[in-house]
């Protein structure tokens, strides 16, 4: 069957990571028509728009994106495209899978849990202004819809991906209506799910036992903020940003993205890892029901880290980016040629 695909580049370093992946993808034999869209600052040149309606009409049409990271200026400029385009489409859940990789040097080999961000509210609303000059107020919006969703897909994750228990992270110590109200609900929904344990923790001692012993976790939701700020920690137990991939769902479609950003600082260099994005390319693989081609994508990326030869540099090794993914399409290709 032929999945069309909406296809963003990105900025940064998202040209480089998304045509290894685009490689590694073809190779698996899947049959891919890409769509190729922008947005960002390359949108705003081309449409007077960042979030341009040709693209999110395509991710409408498709279901599907594959995406690439966009960079955001801090302070005045626009606003976060990748805000916009998760609420344009209403992606209100960001998942976001932690899970070491055999042989990449890691603090916590073996590790294996699943972050579940909110996506489409929280501080992230955009809601800012100036009271009077010196002082500016952002607005934290919580409400139960959006608290309930996010707590239903994170229970029905875990049960649909033998997982064992959901945690909820907050800070409803303090934010007594906002965070409570998320945790409320978690609690609510978490009744309907018996057979999987439900428990919480603060944001702060959670963001402590991540790093001191974060085995014991398994699925974490939370609110947006925390989601964002949570999931790059979380990453760092793996082996870093360039392994962490991620999938923005929701009911109108499914937008596939690394964790990590444009990384300006080395982008253009062939330096960027890009088994994040390819770890968003295999679960959408997944997603559109091509298990196969999925497995066989995994697997010779698994071998290409066991081997060791080819190593980007962010894992210590000289491997440009081109290079890990040419290693991974010859692995592939030697897979099935041993088989024929
Ligand atoms: P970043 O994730 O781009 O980079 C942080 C550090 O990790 C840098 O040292 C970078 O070199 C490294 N890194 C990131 N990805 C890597 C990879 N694949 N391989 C090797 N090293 C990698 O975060 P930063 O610098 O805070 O943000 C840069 C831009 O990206 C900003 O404009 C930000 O708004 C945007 N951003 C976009 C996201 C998205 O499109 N989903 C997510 C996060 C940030």
């Amino acid at each position: 069957m032929k999945h069309t695909i909406t296809l963003i580049p990105g900025d940064g370093i998202g040209p480089e990571i998304i045509a290894a992946t685009v490689r590694i993808l073809e190779a698996t034999g899947v049959d891919i028509e890409w769509e190729t869209r922008i947005l960002g600052a390359q949108a705003q040149e081309q449409f007077g728009t960042t979030l341009p309606e040709s693209t999110i009409e395509s991710i409408k049409r498709n279901k599907v994106a594959l995406k690439g990271p966009q960079m955001t200026p801090v302070g005045k400029g626009f606003t976060s495209v990748n805000v916009g385009l998760r609420k344009a489409l209403d992606l209100y859940a960001n998942v976001r899978p932690i899970k070491a990789l055999p042989n990449v040097p890691c603090k916590y080999p073996g590790l294996d849990l699943v972050v579940m961000r909110e996506n489409t509210e929280d501080l992230y609303a955009g809601l800012e202004h100036v009271v009077v000059p010196g002082v500016v107020e952002s607005i934290k919006i919580i409400t139960e819809k959006a608290s309930t969703r996010i707590a239903q897909y994170s229970f029905e994750f875990a049960r649909a991906n033998g997982r064992k228990k959901v945690t909820a992270v907050h800070k409803a110590n303090i934010m007594k209506l906002s965070d409570g109200l998320f945790l409320e609900c978690f609690y609510k929904v978490a009744k309907d799910f018996p057979e999987i344990e439900s428990d919480d923790k603060i944001i702060d001692n959670c963001c402590m036992q991540l790093v001191m012993r974060p085995e014991q976790f398994d699925v974490l939701v939370l609110e947006n903020l925390y989601g964002d700020i949570v999931s790059d920690l979380c990453a760092g137990l793996i082996g870093g940003l360039g392994l962490a991939p991620g999938a923005n769902i929701g009911e109108q479609g499914a937008v596939f993205e690394a964790v990590h950003g444009s990384a300006p600082d080395i982008a253009g260099q062939g330096l960027a890892n890009p088994t994040a994005i390819l770890m968003s390319g295999i679960m959408m693989l997944r997603h559109l029901g091509e298990n196969d081609p999925a497995d066989r994508a995994q697997k010779a990326m698994l071998d290409v880290f066991g081997e060791g030869r080819y190593l980007t540099k962010d894992l210590g090794g000289t491997a440009k980016t081109n290079e890990f993914a040419r290693a991974i399409v010859e692995k592939m290709q030697a897979t099935d040629a041993a088989a024929v």
